[in-house]
């Protein structure tokens, strides 16, 4: 089956030169992305989905988010909006409460989040473990990560579990949980902070998950301004993930390293902190990445438009910028060449938004904009609401 899709008054590709295109149009052969040109030259399809005169982009890319949990926590969020800092201790909470639910619980929660984020525009989501932190409740919860994406992450090393000793839990991460886990995963995580892992203790959970297969990725510099983003280039992780709080050199190791810093300012949104410089990273030459971070304790949103707002606002980047960061940056933090961008040969994952260009993502921000969404191909039904 083909796909026409017509009239599209601004064709926002996020390809390498960033074009823009008018009156565009293109054509989807089977689930890929056959033709691009001026919608007067566009050729005849099976189908036809009219943009009438709307933006088209890239379906988002979210690569950093947790959604296999039970149980929210909006009691710790208004405890912070009233004063409470976050430390990362409300990890445990959601631990204890994704240990008592069942399967079906925990895939009702992927389930629903991935669908939100879907009628959203997003086509692509990593989705982490670590709200198990034993051997069978990390694997538990890969498995279930795995029905709803091929971007898994083992997050073993997201906290020490409650009454464990530090240096014998990093071994069973590197050891049996690592071998029970990575045949479910693409991807290893560590959280990276005090009062989590120290620098020698991530490294030790990076180099055991590339052992088995898995590629590194870092929760890094969320809340002090530790070892995490320069282990990260250092060991050629694939992204480098809040970076909130960077020194000069770790500016410097992400401009000159193959690691995409990818930022979440939803979770300094809902733990009312200092957003990250998006702008000094951007400026100095690195590659950066949108992404939600959704999760029941840092940021409960699946909102990348949000986010896109968020980081025109109050990081610096420009509209172009931030929907380029999270499509191709997103795809880029994945190091996956075929989605994140609409050219021909990548995959037909596309959103028609409800606006004439990709400025009104920031410039509209809490409106839903995702007018009809196509992934792979396949044109999903209409998301405006009724
Ligand atoms: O990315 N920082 C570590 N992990 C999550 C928070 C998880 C939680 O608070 O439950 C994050 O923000
Ligand atoms: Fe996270």
């Amino acid at each position: 089956m083909s796909l026409l899709v017509d009239d599209i008054g601004e064709l926002f590709t996020a390809d390498e030169d960033h074009a823009v295109l008018e009156d565009a149009a293109l054509v989807v052969e089977a689930d890929r992305i056959a033709w691009i040109g001026p919608a007067s030259e566009a050729p005849a399809a099976d189908e036809r989905l009219d943009a009438a005169g709307r933006a088209v982009i890239p379906g988002f890319v979210d690569s950093h988010a947790h959604l296999v949990f039970a149980a929210d926590r909006a009691a710790e969020f208004a405890a912070r909006m009233s004063g409470e800092p976050y430390t990362g201790g409300g990890i445990r909470t959601t631990v204890e409460a994704a240990r008592r639910a069942t399967d079906d619980e925990l895939r009702a929660t992927c389930a629903r989040l991935t669908a939100e984020m879907l009628r959203q525009g997003t086509t692509t989501v990593e989705i982490k473990s670590g709200y198990g932190l034993t051997v069978a409740d990390e694997e538990r919860q890969l498995r279930i990560a795995g029905e709803f994406t091929a971007e898994t992450t083992f997050l073993g090393a997201h906290t020490v579990p409650a009454g464990a000793d530090p240096e014998a839990y990093v071994d069973l991460v590197c050891g049996a949980m690592l071998e029970a886990c990575a045949p479910h995963a693409k991807w290893v995580d560590v959280f990276c902070e005090r009062g989590a892992f120290d620098g020698d203790q991530a490294r030790a959970v990076l180099t055991a998950g590339a052992a088995a297969g898995l590629a590194p990725r870092v929760h890094a510099n969320q809340l002090t301004a530790g070892p995490g983003v320069r282990l990260a280039v250092e060991i050629g992780a694939a992204s480098a993930d809040h970076c909130t709080h960077l020194t000069d050199a770790d500016v410097d190791a992400l401009a000159s390293g193959d690691t995409v810093a990818t930022l979440l300012p939803g979770a300094e949104f809902s733990t009312r902190s200092p957003y990250p410089d998006a702008r000094r990273l951007i400026d100095a030459g690195a590659a950066v990445a949108l992404a939600t971070d959704c999760n029941p304790g840092s940021s409960y949103t699946s909102s990348m438009a949000f986010c896109i707002a968020l980081a025109v606002r109050e990081m610096g980047m420009t509209p172009t910028e931030a929907v380029v960061a999270a499509t191709a940056g997103g795809a880029k933090a994945l190091r996956r060449g075929d989605i994140g961008r609409i050219a021909v040969g990548a995959r037909a994952d596309l959103v028609v938004l409800d606006a004439p260009g990709h400025v009104h993502l920031a410039y509209r921000p809490g409106t839903p904009l995702a007018a009809a969404v196509v992934r792979g191909g396949a044109v999903l039904p209409a998301t405006a609401p009724e």
